[in-house]
């Protein structure tokens, strides 16, 4: 496993001197959710105007409260939130009036989710992202940039994966990520609508809910460490991701929104590190950063279960097309960015003394 150490992107860093210079008005939608959140506190350390949409079908108050406390009493003057539901067409259309920026990354998330409940996922991710586009469009916003996913590859089996190159869909929550990628490309045929899709591969960091059944791993693993409660394996643990600290896609998300480059525009991009971890390595690491911390976490073993429905084998993205167009560099690693999510996860759920 390839480990990247905290790197600065030339074209990333160069973008927040002129955004800073040039500060312009940005919708972040699902803003009180995990990625959301951390769109929302970037673009508000650069002195942005920021409105966030959230309905709080997944995110929390809490993150917003966070953010607000991470940012300069200025800066969070520049920030107005809307309690919304992109089902409502007119919520949408009025959430991106006057926004030169829409960053979309309002769904339901979670192939499980998607399996036990299809209707409840395609009337956000399908209906609620098509009526962003509409508002967007409607509003003449210069940039309409959202959350595609990995799952988009399906049963495609080549690694690493090209964006050109996916195959059927193995999940409801897959075709819906479909649908955004082909109604994005109908909108910029038929209307000229410039928007931008990030494919996210497994992104994680501080904030990612680590509660409830639809948890992604990262948290999930991390607060049973913590608690003391038994850290369970889809699978032999050979299963493997391409996990990308949530930097990298605060970063994707800025660069592609701001591009002036044509041939980066109507694009869709992977967004990861182009490495692979297998979730048995993934355990290790997590185990290694808490013992730190935590040392009795160290003799914690995994239990092992069933393989998953609807789970890809193997993932990793290529991330050529995005650093060719986009000028993206991935700034941290897996490793990297394990060490700056933890202290997050240990203080939620709190450093207790170790027996003996
Ligand atoms: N986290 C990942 O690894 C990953 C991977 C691929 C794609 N994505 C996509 O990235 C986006 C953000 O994901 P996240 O990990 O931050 O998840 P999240 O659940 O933390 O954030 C999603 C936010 O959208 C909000 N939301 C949901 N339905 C809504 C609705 N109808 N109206 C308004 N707000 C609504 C939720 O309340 C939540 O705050 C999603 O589109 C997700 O599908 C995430």
């Amino acid at each position: 496993m390839a480990s990247l150490s905290p790197a600065s992107p030339a074209a990333f860093l160069a973008l927040k001197e002129r955004l800073r210079e040039r500060p312009a008005r940005w919708l972040v939608t699902g803003s009180a959710g995990f990625i959301g959140s951390h769109l929302v506190e970037t673009l508000l350390g650069l002195d942005q105007t920021v409105v966030g949409l959230d309905n709080f079908a997944t995110g929390h108050r809490r993150n917003i409260d966070e953010v607000r406390s991470r940012v300069t009493p200025e800066q969070w003057r520049r920030h107005r939130f809307i309690e919304a539901d992109i089902c409502d067409p007119d919520a949408c259309r009025e959430a991106c009036r006057e926004m030169d920026y829409v960053l979309h990354q309002a769904a339901l998330g979670s192939v499980p989710r998607s399996l036990a409940n299809p209707l409840a996922t395609n009337a956000t991710n399908v209906d609620g992202f098509l009526n962003m586009l509409v508002a967007a469009r409607a509003a003449k916003v210069r940039r309409f940039v959202y959350a595609a996913s990995s799952s988009t590859y399906g049963d495609h089996q080549a690694l690493p994966k090209v964006e050109d190159c996916i195959g059927r869909p193995l999940s409801p929550y897959a075709v819906t990520k479909l649908v955004n990628e082909l109604y994005a490309e109908v909108f910029a045929r038929c209307y000229d609508f410039p928007s931008v899709g990030l494919r996210y591969f497994n992104v994680f960091g501080a904030r990612q809910d680590p509660e409830g059944a639809y948890a992604a791993v990262i948290p999930r693993w991390t607060r049973a460490l913590l608690l003391g409660e038994p850290v369970t394996i889809n699978g032999d643990g050979e299963t493997s991701r391409d996990f990308c600290f949530v930097d990298n896609a605060v970063q994707a998300n800025l660069l592609a929104a701001t591009t002036d480059d044509p041939a980066a525009v109507n694009q869709v991009y992977n967004v990861a590190l182009n490495d692979r971890t297998s979730l048995n390595g993934l355990f290790a690491i997590l185990r290694a950063a808490l013992a730190e911390i935590r040392p009795d976490v160290s003799q914690v073993q995994p239990v092992y279960a069933d393989f998953r429905a609807g789970d890809v084998r193997h993932s990793q993205a290529d991330i050529d097309k995005a650093r060719r167009l986009l000028g993206y560099v991935p700034s941290h690693g897996l490793q990297a960015g394990v060490e700056l999510a933890m202290p997050w996860y240990v203080s939620r759920f709190g450093v207790h003394e170790v027996a003996g």
